[in-house]
């Protein structure tokens, strides 16, 4: 019933109305609970919207291949001796076999295994076994089903429509606004993946907002502004830049330099130098005038420098800093000056899962004349995976925030402004869904 607004029709109420009230913006749980809502974005918003599949590293030469899964979509990458980059439906054209799972190299004919159809890497048929029995059977008539491919920095993005807009478009103004942290000098060492007991929403929606860090991160408080850091609001993506070595003000009485320092090494020494969360010494003896966030952005671009990384292009602030984007719909890409972390998060086979992939890509050493060794992917169970303090407490926590939405008496999440990269993430759900006037027909 377009334009009414009832609980009845939970999953598919817009929230557009609700949101220019004076009051909190309010979203449907059962957007992230609904087996209906979760068939909806599988109908219109995973086939038609750009995605991170890989990483460039993961198909950098002729003959590589990489299988990329959205719940039960699938697109196999694969570099064409030609050099160029493709993207298919894994699917063979005669009886709809998967043509390949996982990934490799050294590709040289996509062959279905179930009957042993093969076509070339640009995706034309060339081999039917017993091609008579078909009759009038032309290659040409049978070439694999293409996907659009485009790449931002180290990131290949697919598109299963054809009639999308370039990448290049859909992602904008973010590649201008991040050219500063120079993504084409980052490679792909590692893609860890760890599947979670939540919807792929309420997973991304954790790497959206800093209002959790005064919940879950508290250690965090004496060395980041979690409060007055400035966010992005495009129509599409956001963004948030993260101050850190300076306290959070929530904190009445501030913060003195050693708690600083302690709280900075216990999130994210290694960047400085200082890798034992827990044991963090006497903070760093200071060069002359130099305040605890210059200090940081010294001793970030000495240990980078002594890994062959040069930060010279960066400003201090740069170099201290955290750089995050949130990419609708799926994506957070989080750089810092020395390297890209993408957040990812993949819906699984229920509303109630999802997969969580972290995308490592450090930067390459000045002058580096290739891009090094090729990517390790990992998947880690959820219970057991260690992926530094800050990681394990939003992993922790995601169960419960995906077990609480099913409540009976949740009808809504109640959104604050602090956190409109969620906003912005369902008003463009609704865009692709065709809900903004109410629960399609
Ligand atoms: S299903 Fe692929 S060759 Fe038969
Ligand atoms: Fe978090």
């Amino acid at each position: 019933m377009p334009g009414e607004l009832t609980d009845e029709t939970p999953a598919g109420s817009t929230i557009g109305d609700l949101a220019k009230a004076p009051g909190p913006t309010k979203v449907p749980a059962a957007r992230y609970t609904s087996p209906e809502f979760a068939a909806l974005e599988l109908e219109r918003l995973w086939p038609h919207v750009w995605q991170v599949a890989c990483t460039i590293d993961h198909v950098r030469d002729p003959g590589d291949w990489y299988e990329y899964t959205c719940g039960p979509l699938s697109v196999l990458l694969v570099r064409g001796q030609d050099s160029k980059l493709r993207a298919f439906q894994n699917v063979c054209r005669h009886r709809g076999n998967e043509l390949c799972a996982g990934s490799g190299t050294g590709m040289t004919e996509i062959r279905c295994n179930y009957h042993r159809w093969c076509w070339d890497l640009s995706g034309r048929l060339r081999e039917v076994p017993s091609r008579k029995g078909f009759g009038a059977l032309r290659n040409d008539d049978y070439p694999l089903f293409e996907a659009q491919v485009g790449t931002w920095g180290p990131l290949v993005f697919v598109n299963l429509d054809l009639d999308a807009e370039p990448l290049e478009e859909f992602l904008s103004p973010v590649i201008d606004d991040a050219a500063f942290l120079r993504p084409d000098e980052l490679a792909c060492r590692a893609i860890v993946t760890v599947p979670l007991p939540c919807n792929w929403k309420t997973g991304i929606d954790a790497f959206s907002e800093t209002y959790h860090v005064q919940g879950i991160h508290r250690q965090m408080l004496c060395s980041t502004d979690d409060v007055n850091s400035p966010q992005a609001d495009w129509p599409r993506h956001g963004k948030l830049g993260q101050p850190y070595g300076i306290p959070s003000p929530r904190l009445r009485d501030g913060a003195t330099d050693d708690e600083i320092w302690a709280s900075f090494v216990a999130t994210q020494g290694a960047r400085a130098g200082a890798p034992d969360p827990d044991n963090p010494g006497p903070v760093p003896e200071r060069h002359d005038g130099e305040s605890m966030r210059t200090l940081l952005a010294r001793l970030i671009r000495e240990k980078s420098a002594s890994e062959g990384v040069d930060l010279g292009a960066f400003t201090d602030e740069q170099v201290t800093d955290l750089h995050q984007y949130n990419c609708f719909p799926n994506i957070s890409p989080v750089f810092l000056a020395e390297s890209l972390s993408c957040i990812r998060t993949r819906p699984g086979t229920t509303p109630d899962d999802c997969y969580l992939d972290i995308i490592s890509c450090p930067r390459l050493p000045a002058g580096a004349t290739d891009r090094g060794p090729r990517p390790i992917d990992v998947t880690l169970d959820a219970e057991t995976a260690d992926l530094g303090a800050v990681f394990n407490q939003d992993i922790a926590n995601l169960r419960r925030a995906q077990r609480g939405l099913h409540q009976l008496g949740l009808t809504h999440l109640t959104l604050s402004r602090e956190e409109r990269r969620i906003i912005s993430l369902h008003r463009n759900l609704e865009r692709y869904l065709g809900i903004q006037d109410g629960f399609p027909e």
